[in-house]
């Protein structure tokens, strides 16, 4: 191999490296609750949004229904990689069942991420109706996991 194409490999490697860890490892522990508490946060934020929208507390803007359900829909996946080993430490809500029942856990959050999808494509239609069902799919699945994980 020509000691350019060794260099480029190396290159790409480390970067690919990059990419896993900026996802998935924390310097600290505190770190990824951080990190966690507050992708959780925001996606709350704009789920009660939603939720007072459809209740008619709020007037529906159907602009901002799309960008809620959107933001939910990205936000579903990022808290779950920081449950790593080693982050139930002080600071956090979880209850420690979210680290002896990891596989229950991910399930409950795989469960939030299939309702997601038809959140947005409701928003997108703009069908109050269709968008208010979906809604409710998606928060009996943040119950659903509370219930089992969450202080
Ligand atoms: C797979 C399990 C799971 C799902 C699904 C889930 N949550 Fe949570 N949630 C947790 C856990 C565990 C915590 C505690 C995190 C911590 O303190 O480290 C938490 C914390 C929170 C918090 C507190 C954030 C803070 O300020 O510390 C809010 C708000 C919240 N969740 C809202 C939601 C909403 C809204 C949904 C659905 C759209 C949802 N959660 C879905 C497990 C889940």
């Amino acid at each position: 191999m020509k000691a350019f194409h060794r260099v480029a490999l190396a290159l790409a490697l480390a970067l690919a490296a990059t990419a896993v860890s900026a996802q998935t490892s924390f310097r600290r522990p505190a770190d990824a609750v951080h990190y966690r508490r507050a992708a959780l946060l925001v996606m709350a934020h704009h789920t009660a949004d939603l939720g007072a929208m459809l209740r008619g507390a709020t007037a529906f803007d159907p602009a901002r229904a799309r960008l809620d359900a959107q933001v939910i829909h990205t936000l579903a996946r990022l808290p779950w990689p920081a449950f790593g080993p080693g982050t139930d430490v002080a600071g956090t809500q979880a209850r420690p069942s979210v680290w002896t029942e990891h596989p229950r856990f991910l399930r409950d959050a795989e469960r939030l991420q299939q309702a997601t999808p038809q959140l947005v494509a409701a928003a997108q239609r703009g069908n109050i109706d269709a968008l208010r069902a979906a809604f409710f799919r998606t928060v009996k699945t943040c119950k659903a996991c509370h219930d089992s994980f969450r202080r």
